[in-house]
């Protein structure tokens, strides 16, 4: 066999086995939607340290193989998210598009973190490599309302996007969510990000919104 073609053979038997022991381990590791914190970042630490399937060998990071693993937003992660916030597409995605300055993104990411009701529930995207080390491709974020009701949104690190990560992110997030049902406001030129939410089970609700850019909404229930 030639060397390319064994090259080739044996990345493909990583991606298959770290694909399968990705979903079971987190799976296996998930937190309750109404966990605590401590609880989900500690189900997040059970997956990256006792799975021994994750120390099998670095699969290629430029071709990603395994679905991204969402874990708890820190403090730590302000500098990660400050720079995913003010990314141009990102701020055009959004309904907010001026920049931010650090302090203040910091000063609202420390208020969010440690607010007892947990209104906001912050979500990292990690690719976690077969030895552990981690690698932070995004953001999903749960903004809870009153009627069990939430909002969605997600964003991806420039390089990151465009490989198929949204979907299965959104789908793992969703097992987390903090209500029965989410709703996403989706600027209508953004078919990109449509297209992951539909695919992750996201139905569209009503019109086209007017207010604050046209956007569409889209629905998604638990059990539905
Ligand atoms: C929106 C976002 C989360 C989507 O994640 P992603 O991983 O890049 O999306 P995917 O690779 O799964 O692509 C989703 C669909 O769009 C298509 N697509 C992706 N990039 C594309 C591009 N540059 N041009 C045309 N279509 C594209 C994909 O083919 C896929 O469609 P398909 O399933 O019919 O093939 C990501 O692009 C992002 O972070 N964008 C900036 C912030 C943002 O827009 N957030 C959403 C706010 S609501």
């Amino acid at each position: 066999m030639k060397l390319s073609s064994r090259k080739s053979l044996l990345r493909t038997l990583i991606s298959v086995a770290f694909t399968a022991t990705a979903s079971i381990a987190s799976a296996q590791t998930a937190a309750p939607p109404n966990a605590s914190f401590a609880d989900e970042f500690a189900a997040w630490q059970r997956l990256v340290s006792s799975n021994p399937a994750y120390r099998v060998a670095a699969p290629d990071v430029r071709q990603p193989a395994a679905d991204p693993v969402p874990r708890p937003a820190t403090l730590a992660d302000a500098r990660f998210l400050f720079r995913l916030r003010n990314d141009p597409v990102t701020r055009q995605s959004s309904f907010q598009a001026g920049r931010l300055r650090f302090s203040d993104h910091r000063a609202w990411l420390e208020a969010r973190l440690s607010d007892p009701a947990r209104r906001v529930r912050l979500w990292i995207a990690l690719l976690v490599r077969p030895d552990g080390a981690a690698l932070r491709i995004g953001q999903v974020r749960f903004d809870c309302d009153v009627r069990n009701r939430a909002e969605i949104s997600i964003a991806l690190a420039p390089r990151f996007r465009g490989r198929g990560h949204a979907t299965p992110l959104l789908v793992r997030a969703l097992a987390k969510a903090p209500a029965m049902r989410v709703l996403a406001r989706i600027r209508v030129e953004n078919e990109i990000s449509q297209r992951a939410f539909a695919k992750a089970g996201f139905r569209r609700h009503g019109a086209v919104r007017p207010r604050p850019a046209r956007h569409v909404v889209l629905l998604w229930r638990r059990g539905a």
